[in-house]
């Protein structure tokens, strides 16, 4: 294959993720933009293996064989709940791959005596310490969300400190290594700084910060693949990974807003460790209600607008299944019934959309934020589906509250709202929720799938 037609072909692919991304923006192209992206990156690995020269085509097999097969195991078994794990042990293998590619090609060009020149040995540098920190830090939070070490942060004595002193090393040794490529000793510094750097910025970060720090991660190892793609003047991997930086950088920005948190909070603020210590305005609010399934159907059964708001309960309880019944139900009885999904409501990005697509929640039923505040004062019942935080008050009417200005469902201005939660525990932020006190709010305890179940019978047999 010529050239020509190789750099056609990468061209092609680069288009192809470009409107893959573009169409999984929608829920509707979604499916539409992974067949494209996917399509695109088969281009790109056929136009790659026609390109060399050498390629030795049995590893290449054995390598997409064991892949594929590990890959197709461990996407079938893992649970939605783990998917954020998942993710970020794929973030990590990605970084690996890119330092390990870097490596390669600095030690082929020493047997060749052929040192790399323009812009190549910078790339080799930044993959090699971007594709390490990438490796160590996903595997930290892999640890950390799979509960093989503490979620919370751990934390020492001048640690920022000695972080960034290590980080001011690393730099050191990396411009060393710009400067002589082809020296084995100081790569393997870089990388193994680069490896224990990785670990040292995210162990400070508590577990429940961790789908932050995975779309970064994302980002990082976009970067690093993007930083090879320039090693092996690859376009079509500096375009991918010029995409993955991006993308991964937009997510991690859209997720820290909706927390109304900056990147430096996240990454530094110890998050866990404050929240674990006390429910803040845990003092006297006023008397929460309790209600019954029996109760509750009297009030939906005579709505004609109802809203439902999940949250990370729902994941929890699995209530999924449930309340697509449930909302069924109601939508026959000829109420209206919407689902407000707030950005950061779950654990991960677009927990809710995913849980909610499970269990064949129309996607037109599902309203932002942003378009769904507007219609709560004109809305009958909302439910609030082992949701806390994303719908706290506080962030809007507290300037003490830690989530002052945090955006916020407004389920409040509805005429009544039920909440569903198993008892006055707080969420992820660790603070007492001033909407459990209000009079226009009833409480009903239990497990979110089990009272939805009891709610549907009651509405039913109403
Ligand atoms: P949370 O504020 O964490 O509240 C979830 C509530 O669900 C808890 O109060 C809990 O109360 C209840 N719950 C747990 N298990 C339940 C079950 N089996 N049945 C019924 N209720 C159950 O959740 P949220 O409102 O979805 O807010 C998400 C929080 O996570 C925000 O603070 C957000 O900033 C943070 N966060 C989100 C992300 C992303 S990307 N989504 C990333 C990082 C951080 P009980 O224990 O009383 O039942």
């Amino acid at each position: 294959m010529t050239t020509t037609l190789i750099q056609l072909a990468y061209l092609i692919a680069a288009v192809l993720f470009i409107l893959g991304l573009r169409n999984l923006s929608s829920p509707k192209t979604a499916s539409l933009g992974n067949v494209m992206s996917a399509v695109g990156m088969l281009i790109a690995i056929v136009a790659t293996l026609l390109y060399q020269e050498v390629v030795d085509y049995g590893m290449v097999i054995a390598g997409i064989l064991v892949g594929s097969v590990i890959g197709l195991v461990a996407a079938r078994r893992v649970a939605m709940t783990d998917m954020p794990q998942m993710v970020a042990l794929l973030n990590g293998f990605g970084g690996a791959a890119s330092t390990l590619v870097a490596g390669a090609e600095v030690i082929g060009r020493i047997s060749t005596d052929q040192p790399p020149t323009g812009v190549v040995p910078i790339a080799v540098v930044l993959s090699v310490l971007i594709g390490g920190i990438t490796l160590t830090g996903s595997l930290v939070a892999f640890a950390k969300l799979q509960e093989l070490m503490t979620g919370s942060p751990i934390q020492y004595p001048g640690q920022q400190f000695i972080n960034a002193a290590i980080a001011l090393g690393t730099l050191a040794l990396c411009v060393l290594l710009v400067m002589s490529p082809l020296d084995v000793g100081l790569l393997a510094a870089v990388a193994g700084a680069a490896l224990l750097l990785g670990v040292l910025l995210v162990i400070p970060i508590g577990g429940a910060d961790m789908p932050v720090v995975i779309a970064l991660l994302n980002s990082y190892s976009g970067l690093a693949a993007c930083a090879t793609g320039f090693v092996l003047d690859n376009s079509a991997l500096v375009i991918s990974g010029s995409l993955v930086g991006a993308s991964g950088l937009i997510l991690t920005k859209i997720m820290c807003d909706a927390m109304n948190r900056s990147l430096g909070n996240v990454l530094f603020g110890a998050f866990g460790a404050q929240t674990e210590q006390a429910v803040v305005g845990g003092e006297d609010q006023g008397t929460a209600t309790a209600y019954t399934p029996l109760d509750a159907a009297v009030i939906f059964s005579n709505a004609q607008s109802v809203v439902v708001v999940p949250g990370y309960g729902m994941a929890v309880a699995q209530a999924q299944h449930a309340v697509r019944e449930l909302t069924d139900s109601l939508a026959e009885s000829g109420i209206e019934v919407n689902f407000a999904i707030h950005p950061v409501a779950g654990r991960m990005p677009g927990h809710m959309n995913v849980l909610l697509a499970e269990a064949d929640v129309p996607y037109d039923r599902l309203i932002e934020m942003d378009e769904i505040n507007p219609q709560f004062p004109e809305t009958d019942v909302v439910l609030v589906l082992g949701a806390n935080d994303v719908v706290n008050p506080a962030a809007r009417e507290d300037e003490s509250s830690p989530i002052y200005g945090m955006p916020v469902l407004e389920v409040d201005k509805a005429t009544h709202v039920f909440v569903i939660k198993r008892s006055m525990n707080p969420g992820f932020a660790g603070i007492q929720n001033p909407l459990f006190f209000k009079d226009n709010t009833m409480m009903i305890f239990g497990d979110a799938k089990k009272v939805v179940i009891e709610l549907n019978d009651a509405i039913k047999n109403y």
